[in-house]
């Protein structure tokens, strides 16, 4: 059987820059949920729908096709729609401001959820988000919670060039009703701010022995 490693936290807090390095320490894919959300909000900004419309996002929902798989070299996650795989474009400002928007609603959930659990048919998997440990798998023994001070993942995110709001979109995705942004109980929390990024993969890899992975 597949395992799973799920990795939740705040925007910024380094979940994808350790799960980049994990996944090819340990020869599994590395699950970027976070880009599937966008890849969504990216098509309903294409479509011209009011993202305050929940009603027409729900109808255009049948319709959006949302392709997700694996890159060439097999170690990452992609998204795309039509056979086109979306990058960059997920990473606009627009889509920054519209995607906890977009991943309050419990209809899209749902039907990313069962994408994110097919993940787990064709190989082990290090997927990061913020329901991971909560909610997609919660019975995987591998769970981890990043934090970092906001000032640490607004400079960061900075650093990268990137406009994003992270602690307004952290309120409203801990806030929200669904599979809100939370620690599983049983989850190791762990400071990204007081390592640099090889610190926190050797903690991460350390408690993974602890816990038996091999
Ligand atoms: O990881 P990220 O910053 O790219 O995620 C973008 C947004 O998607 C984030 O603000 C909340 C949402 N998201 C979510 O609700 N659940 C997940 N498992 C992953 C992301």
């Amino acid at each position: 059987m597949s395992r799973a490693i799920a990795i939740d936290g705040p925007a910024a807090s380094g979940k994808s820059s350790v799960a980049k390095v994990l996944c090819q320490k340990l020869n599994l894919v590395m699950v970027n949920s976070g880009s599937m959300y966008r890849a969504v909000a990216w098509k309903l900004l294409q479509l011209g729908i009011d993202l305050d419309d929940t009603d027409s996002i729900i109808a255009a929902l049948p319709n959006l096709n949302l392709q997700c798989g694996v890159d060439e070299s097999g170690y990452f996650s992609t998204v795309g729609y039509d056979g086109v795989i979306l990058t960059d474009e997920l990473r606009t400002e627009q889509v920054n401001n519209s995607v906890s928007r977009v991943a309050s609603i419990p209809e899209i959930r749902d039907i990313l959820l069962v994408k994110q659990r097919d993940y787990l048919k064709s190989s082990d998997v290090v997927m990061e988000g913020r329901d991971i440990g909560t909610v997609i798998f919660p019975d995987t023994p591998y769970k981890f919670f990043f934090q970092a001070s906001e000032k640490i993942r607004q400079a960061r995110r900075e650093a990268e060039g990137i406009s994003d709001s992270v602690a307004a979109r952290d309120k409203l995705d801990s806030s929200r009703k669904t599979a809100p942004l939370k620690p599983a109980e049983d989850a190791i929390n762990i400071d990204t701010g007081l390592y640099d990024l090889n610190g926190v993969v050797e903690c991460v890899l350390s408690h993974l022995q602890s816990l038996g992975w091999e």
